[in-house]
């Protein structure tokens, strides 16, 4: 079998980030691959290694769920599960573990970030945090990981792992490859472009939540920070805010930077802002529309309860041939 997997982490309510970098890339895989299984999860372990709220983890596990659904995946070729009921991620994570090395971890810029943000104590887990998410794709042979541009360096660390886990016990794992999105794997924070667009940021003006009021999304960007030239050119470097902006209207729409710029040629950022507003609106607006059908439905149970199944039957065969190959087993 041939597997794409790949999770989101259910702290908070998943952004507009999310849907493109992540949800919406997996559906067109899911169209493009057709010969690929492919496995998703709600990475609710990596959920617990920073402070929460537990009765909101258990409902954004749900949510996450059900927003994989509404992103408009199908149910034909897709194993969609909780981590957390496949006790076997926890199990390799730990495995794996005992193969990675302090230095590595310590480079791992989501890690230094996030310790900054610790007001005591650092937990060990988000230190061991890319470890996990190792194990995560490992357990299934992942040959494709799609994510965003913010976890490739996670990315490369699961592949190193995997080959010095091959080295030293022979040939076990399939050394995963990441896919990124062409358009959108880096959506900026509305307020400060310089920075990604994160569930955890600070400042909530600068995140478009997906189940937040439409309202607020179309305020949201049309008070988005835009520099004082007023045109609608691509510039990363020298026009990050409006960049930005471009950048989630071709993804939400297809068109290139080109015909994006050539269409508002003429037009103002105000026009510009307020067609981006209604294109989110919309596509959020159905998004929303099919996550209510499905968040409290007896089939989101069903297909997770599916899901595990499938999930656990690879994970406890690959556990199997791990602790055999590294030695634990009866003599
Ligand atoms: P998480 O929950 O932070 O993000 C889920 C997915 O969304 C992408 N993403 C973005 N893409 C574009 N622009 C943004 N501003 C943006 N913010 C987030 C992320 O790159 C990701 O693809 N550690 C992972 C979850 C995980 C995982 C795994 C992923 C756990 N185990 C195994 C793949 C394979 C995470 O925290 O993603």
């Amino acid at each position: 079998m041939k597997i794409i997997l790949s999770g989101i982490k259910p702290s908070g309510i998943p952004t507009l980030g999310n849907y493109i970098g992540a949800l919406k890339n997996f559906v067109s895989l899911q169209e493009e691959m057709k010969d690929f299984e492919f496995f998703v999860f709600v990475a609710d372990l990596h959920a617990i290694t920073v402070p929460h709220d537990v009765e909101e983890l258990r409902q954004n596990i749900r949510s996450v769920a059900a927003l994989y659904l509404a992103s408009g995946l199908s149910v034909d070729n897709l194993s969609l599960f909780v981590q957390s009921e496949v006790h076997e991620h926890a199990e390799l994570g730990y495995i794996l573990q005992t193969i990675s090395y302090m230095g590595e971890l310590e480079r791992m810029t989501q890690y230094k970030d996030k310790a900054k943000q610790q007001k005591s104590g650092i937990p060990a887990a988000l230190f061991n945090y890319p470890i996990l998410m190792a194990a995560d794709i490992l357990l299934y042979d992942a040959q494709y990981v799609p994510v965003g541009e913010d976890q490739k360096q996670h990315l490369e660390l699961t592949r190193n792992l995997a080959e010095r886990f091959n080295n030293r016990y022979g040939e076990t794992f399939v050394v995963p490859e990441v896919l990124v999105t062409k358009t959108g794997a880096k959506i900026m924070d509305l307020q400060d472009p310089l920075k990604k667009m994160d569930k955890s940021a600070n400042n909530e003006k600068g995140c478009i939540f997906l189940l937040e009021p439409i309202d607020t999304i179309k305020k949201k960007i049309k008070s988005s920070i835009t520099d004082s030239e007023s045109k609608i050119k691509y510039s990363k470097s020298r026009k990050p805010g409006i960049s930005n902006l471009i950048t989630i209207y071709s993804a939400l729409t297809g068109l290139t930077y080109t015909a994006i710029e050539k269409k508002y040629e003429n037009a103002g950022y105000g026009l510009f802002k307020n067609d981006l507003a209604d294109i989110v609106a919309n596509e959020i607006g159905i998004l929303q529309e099919k996550y209510h059908k499905i968040i409290n439905s007896k089939m989101l149970d069903d297909i997770l309860d599916m899901g595990k199944a499938k999930a656990q039957a690879i994970a406890q065969k690959k556990i199997r041939e791990v602790y055999n190959k590294v030695g634990l087993t009866r003599g």
